[in-house]
């Protein structure tokens, strides 16, 4: 390799490297940062300053970086068989075992996994089959699709159409017809209590089914905690309900997991905890711990039956169920199975991480906390006076992101909040290390 020339890969960065959910000129007033290594949950920036990883890469890298039994798997399984299609009646070994492991992984109705390269093309592909089904049911109205405001579902047309954040639809003109957003439960800044405000997006979402008719609509795609719409926790009893009311109207519930799978909640999956029997359940990111990328699509065997009785599935993607991808899987469940790591969430660093982040609603600067398991979020306060006072309005979670980062740790910057979502190995001395490096940054926000 080159050498690291800082200011050359800035240059070339510059002129070349469009980079995505980036503000382009920001960005290159100060130059991109550059990861230059990353092991466990400590990353090393350009500078080689050393940086604790608060968001496990992008909500993802959840057994840490740099283990070695992924980069083996990996180069074991390309030296087999670096790539071979799931096309036309065949397929690759690591494929074969990842479906079958998942099945005993998930949810009890889903026995059938369906792979791509991403949130968004295991979403997008939940869309495809959904769509396939009730066709195949002989229900062609049912074609509407429901989602709710804060959700993230991902970026291609149909699954931006599923988001609910502004910021990813407006610039392209989304949604597209017949995606339809009622309230997700964000009581923040609503006045009112998490109940209550739960209870209102329940009554808001029936009376859209009721306006829209049930039988116009065909699914219902659920992040059971909205990760990238601020760490949205559910309030009690929410989920059970919403799920109840997408049963009794037949309409499909899906359950994206791309962030709340893999043990970020302290279980499997967030459809386990809270009982969400979900008829699909869309995954990403953990599945691989952020190896390397892989999706997976999981159907209830009813799904399953209807599209394999429905004759050839022209669905999939050339890298549908990589050999490379399905082995790095496969290693990573090895990893957090021989690691305990959805028990270590949810009896050991889950509890203190809470901890830590309940004794940061006692800042200042800070105005809510909440999480669940191993994520969280603050809302920010804007101080009174100092250089923050006049802060653009939705801008504080970006000026806590750069403090934090200067003090030493990755967090996310959300409008007026930050979020938390350290690998699941992180260790104890670590966690306190983080949340005292982000109470160096509220200092640092609050200071005037
Ligand atoms: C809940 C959820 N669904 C889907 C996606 C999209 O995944 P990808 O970015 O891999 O397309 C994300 C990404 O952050 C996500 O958080």
């Amino acid at each position: 390799m080159e050498s690291f020339d800082l200011d050359q890969l800035r240059r070339l960065d510059r002129a070349h490297h469009l980079h995505p959910f980036t503000d382009h000129r920001a960005m290159h007033r100060g130059g991109t940062h550059v990861v230059r290594a990353a092991r466990g949950s400590t990353l090393v920036g350009e500078d080689g300053r050393e940086l604790l990883d608060g968001l496990a890469g992008l909500w993802c890298v959840n057994i840490g970086h740099g283990r070695e039994e992924i980069l083996d798997a990996v180069a074991a399984q390309m030296r087999a068989v670096a790539f071979y299609p799931s096309f036309f009646n065949t397929t690759t070994e690591p494929a074969i075992r990842l479906a079958a492991r998942l099945a005993g992984l998930a949810p009890a109705r889903l026995r059938h996994a369906i792979f791509s390269n991403s949130g968004s093309e295991a979403n997008e592909t939940a869309l495809k089959l959904i769509r396939a089904y009730w066709k195949l049911r002989g229900r062609r109205e049912k074609t509407k699709v429901l989602a709710r405001t804060f959700g993230y579902h991902g970026v291609t047309l149909a699954t931006a159409s599923l988001t609910g954040l502004p910021t990813c639809s407006e610039p392209f003109d989304l949604p597209l017809p017949g995606f339809l957003h009622v309230p997700g439960p964000n009581h923040y800044g609503s006045g009112k209590s998490p109940a209550a405000y739960g209870a209102w997006c329940l009554e808001e979402t029936e009376r859209a089914i009721a306006r829209e008719g049930a039988g116009t609509i065909s699914a219902m795609f659920v992040e059971p905690v909205q990760g990238a719409g601020g760490v949205v926790v559910p309030p009690e009893g929410y989920l059970a309900e919403l799920r109840e009311l997408c049963r009794r109207h037949e309409i499909l519930f899906v359950a994206d997991e791309v962030i709340t799978g893999f043990g970020r909640l302290g279980a499997w999956f967030a459809s386990e905890l809270w009982d969400l029997d979900p008829d699909l359940m869309t995954l990403a990111k953990g599945i691989t711990s952020g190896y390397v990328p892989l999706g997976a699509t999981m159907v209830s065997g009813e799904i399953a039956g209807a599209l394999e009785a429905g004759g050839y599935l022209a669905h999939g993607f050339t890298y549908t169920g990589h050999p490379v991808a399905c082995a790095a899987a496969l290693a990573t469940l090895d990893v957090m199975e021989r690691e305990k790591l959805v028990e270590r969430v949810r009896d050991d660093v889950g509890p203190r991480f809470l901890a830590a982040l309940e004794r940061l609603a006692g800042h200042p600067a800070v105005a809510e906390v909440r999480g669940v398991g191993l994520i969280g979020a603050l809302e920010l306060k804007r101080p009174a006076r100092g250089p923050h006072a006049a802060a653009a309005p939705n801008s504080l979670g970006l000026a806590a992101h750069e403090l934090a980062r200067e003090e030493g740790v990755v967090v996310r910057g959300i409008r007026d909040l930050v979020a938390l979502s350290p690998p699941l190995v992180v260790t104890h001395s670590e966690l306190d290390r983080m949340f005292a490096a982000l109470e160096r940054a509220l200092d640092r926000l609050w200071a005037h």
